[in-house]
């Protein structure tokens, strides 16, 4: 018999992770489960065949920040075929499903993080971040000449930290594109919970903050692994797994502060922004690498909504034209774009730019990417037109997102 999609209930859920086990290479315990509070199980789905499930799909229903504003998010997560089933069209099926299920929810936009980056194009996803894994190797690199000050970092405990940090967080999500609101629960499964299985050989997490009269003004969660080279000198990493910060002084205070710790051979920095600040506080640049990746993909939806929900960097007046092969978002608009906001309304006059909707998505958040897409003939438009449109769409800062879901 075929397999059949069906929505999930709390019943189902020891299978469904089950699979989960299967395709991402783990061993489910359930006294280390911090996934399960997090599932909307109201909106999860997968395909069950001989009484277990072969297949997943989970919704985290996200409030993304795009440029100066917010906008509700259908964000996909656990998607997993297993090895049994795949190439069949499992996966097709439950993408048409959830994009469906996030139609019904009005979220103008969709996202997600792929495993491999061929996959979500064919769904409508464009890449609209980009993401920097950072290395910073021995000898211990020099701040440039008249970068700010380093403000003093102070570390703290883990319940301090639970205390201060949410409420920054939530704040300077608001200035950055492609972060999303953290709910108390995903603060405790995701960032706090903290299981010794899940560090990879690594110390429990650091914190350290650095101090303002209302509050902290940044803060940076990392973990150590000491080590001893074969060579005699240390060889141990601090891997930096968060590192946010308001001010200059947030910036240069907090990576000052990683790159004096002693007998660490690299530091790494993780989901970072390719525009991370460290490149510009070093006297030496170069000795910051940095691979840089796709990160966060973007599926528009609604159009109108979604464009509406956001500002521009400066004023644009045309017509696209979106395609959208799946039928969810294709149609011609007139767009009134400025810093203020937007008015989107559908038109029948002839467009200025085409588009495939995946390319709206890669552009949508900020990502300086339309000049690129035209110049490989994935937009069309007018030179003139591609530069007014580029001004407007690319925003500062650059949208990052740095946790994947
Ligand atoms: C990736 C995965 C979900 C695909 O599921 P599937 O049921 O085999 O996919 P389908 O048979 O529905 O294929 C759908 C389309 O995606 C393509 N595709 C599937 N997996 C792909 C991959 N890894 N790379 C590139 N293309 C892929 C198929 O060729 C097919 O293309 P087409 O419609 O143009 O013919 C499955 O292989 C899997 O679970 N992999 C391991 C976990 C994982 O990577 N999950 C994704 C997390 S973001």
């Amino acid at each position: 018999m075929a397999p059949e999609l069906k929505r999930i209930t709390e019943a189902d859920y020891s299978l469904f992770v089950k699979n989960l086990d299967l395709t991402f290479g783990f061993d489910y315990n359930p006294d280390e489960d911090t996934f399960r509070p997090l599932l909307e199980f109201e909106r999860a789905l997968g395909h069950t065949s001989g009484g277990t499930f072969v297949s997943t799909l989970g919704v985290f229903s996200l409030e993304m920040s795009v440029p100066g504003g917010v906008v509700s998010c259908g964000g996909t997560t656990i998607v997993s075929v297993a090895p049994s089933h795949r190439r069949q069209g499992l996966l097709n099926e439950m993408m048409k499903a959830h994009l469906d299920d996030v139609r019904d929810h009005d979220e103008p936009i969709a996202a997600l993080w792929a495993s491999e980056s061929e996959i979500y194009g064919r769904y409508g996803y464009g890449r609209a971040t980009d993401s920097a894994k950072i290395t910073v190797a021995r000898p211990y690199p020099k701040l440039a000449s008249g970068v700010a000050e380093p403000l003093p970092a102070r570390s703290i405990e883990k319940d301090e930290a639970e205390s201060v940090l949410p409420p920054f967080h939530d704040t300077f999500r608001l200035t950055q594109p492609g972060m999303y609101r953290r709910t108390p629960l995903w603060w405790e499964n995701r960032i706090f919970s903290d299981l010794p299985s899940r560090r990879s050989g690594y110390t429990a997490n650091r914190w350290a903050v650095i101090d303002s009269d209302h509050g902290i003004e940044g803060y940076v969660r990392y973990r150590v692994r000491g080590e001893m080279g074969d060579d005699g000198h240390s060889a141990g990493e601090l891997h930096v797994y968060e590192l946010f910060a308001t001010t200059a002084g947030g910036w240069s205070g907090l990576w000052n502060f990683v790159l004096n710790h002693d007998l660490i051979g690299t530091f790494i920095a993780s989901l970072r922004a390719p525009q991370d600040p460290i490149f510009d506080l070093l006297a030496g640049p170069r000795r910051a690498r940095a691979v840089v990746n796709d990160g966060m993909w973007v599926r528009i939806m609604d159009p109108r909504a979604a464009l509406e929900a956001r500002t521009y960097q400066s004023p644009f007046h045309g017509v696209i034209q979106v395609i959208d092969e799946l039928g969810y978002a294709p149609g011609t608009f007139e767009l009134d774009l400025s810093p203020d906001g937007a008015e989107v309304v559908p038109s029948s006059k002839s467009p200025d730019i085409i588009l495939p909707v995946a390319d709206l998505g890669a552009i949508y958040m900020g990502r300086p990417a339309l000049a690129g897409l035209a110049r490989v003939g994935r937009v069309s438009c007018d030179i003139e037109v591609l530069k007014q449109a580029n001004r407007a769409f690319n925003w500062y800062p650059q949208p990052w997102c740095p946790e994947i879901f």
